[in-house]
């Protein structure tokens, strides 16, 4: 098929005629699922691994032949982007170059969600790379073990350019994870999971039905619609994550049997929770461990999204992948869950923080209001008025090392926020005063606050001073403009003026 030209932004969302009606989607289970692949360092010194990462514009083979490719703007020109592998105490550095040549392309910003980086480092949204110039992001690896991702955060677009692509794994690993008999090596599983609108064109077609939500009818497990993955009769470790713009999971096998939740955001959970089916908001991550033990070869079983409320599910959007067991377990060594998993002492982890120790509560509220003559989505702060970003302005400003409780809540009206605090890990103290539910009781970087629900989280702050962002992961919402941030300390490295020289190549 003739490659298509890439398109102007203003055509991406030009919707609806263009759309590929249902009868034309892709049939599930028909692509064969794959893991990105581990990015190789340029180079390594006794203390650091350098990496260069050019985001690139590329047409891949999403829908199948006779389908056109599919322009994406991915980390080396793929998407999800290559998986960055650190460990603990060893320092990474990575040339992220904006290298997307194509119309309506404009400046990017690389987070890495999960690290705790110096705040010129952090993928501040107006900290931005233009097309032809790179930055160097340095990250020190103190964290725990986890699941980390980078991905576009540039100001105003960071939608646009997530839902493009620029979204990828970067997995951390330490002493203590690497000594627990868990699945590793090829039963340890990223897995990154997202929606996507295709036109007929074979273009992804990016509708916000108004800057409210996106919801495409397509679902892509590692980049590929509803892909068959074949495993042996053993467990398996997830590493699942939210990549869509605005679409949340709920989560199930098939025939209803357990899945044991091992890891969050911040890394292993305390200790294994079951669950028959678990609720996952945008950008949070769950260490999922299935059995497939239990299944004789020849078996298949379906990972289901059974939907949410304020979610517009489509009659293809219950199906995520399936699991064909087509042979027995060729190795059973990690093929155990310990009752014990993270026991943090990282002086910066949530998990052992109790409230008495809270030098205040402070309260966000997260709605939709007129500013300035339009709707947006808001934050407000502490009783305040509810105000889109504002660069200029600091929104809460803990002391170095304090122990804060914040208090978000969903002022309602049809849609539920999943929050995002840069920085530090939270854990969950209540929901609507009730515990937290069984499947998010480690340590957090991002809460699903749902409709008309109050949240409570106990963090610390540090270990750096500074400017760092806490926003909604509806893309479509932070870019409009539900971002707001916090100061730690007073002073601290600029994230935009101490950043690094980027020069034009
Ligand atoms: Cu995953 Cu500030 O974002
Ligand atoms: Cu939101």
């Amino acid at each position: 098929a003739a490659v298509a030209l890439p398109l102007e932004r203003a055509a991406r969302t030009q919707l609806a005629a263009a759309r590929l009606p249902e009868n034309q989607l892709p049939r599930p289970f028909q692509t064969e699922f794959t893991v990105p692949p581990v990015a190789k360092p340029a180079y390594q010194d006794d203390t650091t691994d350098y990496y260069e990462m050019a985001m690139r514009s590329a047409f891949l083979q999403i829908l199948p032949a006779p389908l056109p490719k599919t322009e994406v703007w991915g980390y080396e020109g793929i998407t999800p982007g290559p998986t960055i592998m650190a460990r603990r105490g060893r320092n990474v550095v990575v040339r992220h170059k904006n290298w997307i040549q194509s119309p309506g392309h404009e400046h990017t910003s690389v987070h890495l969600h999960g690290n705790a980086t110096k705040p010129q480092y952090d993928g501040y949204a107006n900290d931005t790379t233009n097309p032809g110039e790179y930055k160097d992001y340095h990250y020190p690896n103190g964290q725990d073990a986890r699941t980390l991702w980078y991905h576009d955060h540039g100001v105003h677009v960071t939608a646009f350019n997530a839902y493009m692509g620029c979204a990828a794994f970067y997995i951390s690993h330490d002493e203590h994870e690497m000594s627990l008999p868990i699945p590793k090596g090829k039963y340890d599983v990223p897995l990154v999971l997202r929606d996507a609108i295709f036109g007929t064109d074979g273009q992804m077609i990016f509708d916000d039905q108004g800057h409210s939500s996106l919801f495409g009818d397509v679902i892509l497990a590692n980049g590929a619609p509803w892909p068959v993955m074949k495993v042996e009769r053993r467990k398996y470790r997830f590493r699942i994550l939210n990549a869509s713009i605005s679409r949340g999971f709920n989560l199930a096998l098939s025939d209803r049997e357990p899945m044991t939740i091992i890891g969050h955001d911040g890394g292993l959970a305390p200790e294994p929770v079951e669950v028959t089916s678990y609720r996952h908001g945008m950008a949070e991550r769950y260490e999922v461990v299935i059995d497939f033990a239990r299944y004789n070869v020849g078996e298949s079983v379906e990972l289901r999204n059974l939907g949410l409320p304020n979610t517009q599910d489509f009659a293809t959007t219950n199906r995520v992948m399936r699991f064909d067991v087509v042979s027995e377990a060729t190795d059973l060594s990690n093929n155990e869950i310990p009752g014990v998993l993270g026991n943090s002492e990282h002086p910066y982890s949530p998990m052992k923080l109790q409230e008495s120790q809270s030098v205040r509560t402070r309260r966000f509220e997260f709605g939709r209001e007129i500013v300035n003559g339009s709707e947006m989505w808001t934050v407000a702060t502490d009783g305040g008025p509810g105000r889109i970003w504002d660069p200029n302005r600091v929104d809460a400003n803990p002391g170095l090392d304090d122990v804060e409780i914040w208090e978000f809540t969903n002022n309602g009206g049809g849609w539920f926020h999943p929050i995002h605090v840069h920085l530090i890990d939270f854990k969950i103290l209540d929901r609507d005063g009730a515990p937290p539910h069984p499947w998010e009781r480690g340590p957090k970087d991002t809460v699903y606050v749902g409709e008309g629900e109050t949240v409570r989280m106990i963090m610390k702050f540090g270990p750096h001073k500074g400017r760092y962002m806490i926003h909604c992961h509806n893309l479509v919402h932070e870019d409009h403009d539900m971002m707001a941030q916090f100061e730690v300390g007073s002073g601290g490295d600029d994230p935009i003026a101490s950043a690094p020289a980027r020069p034009t190549s």
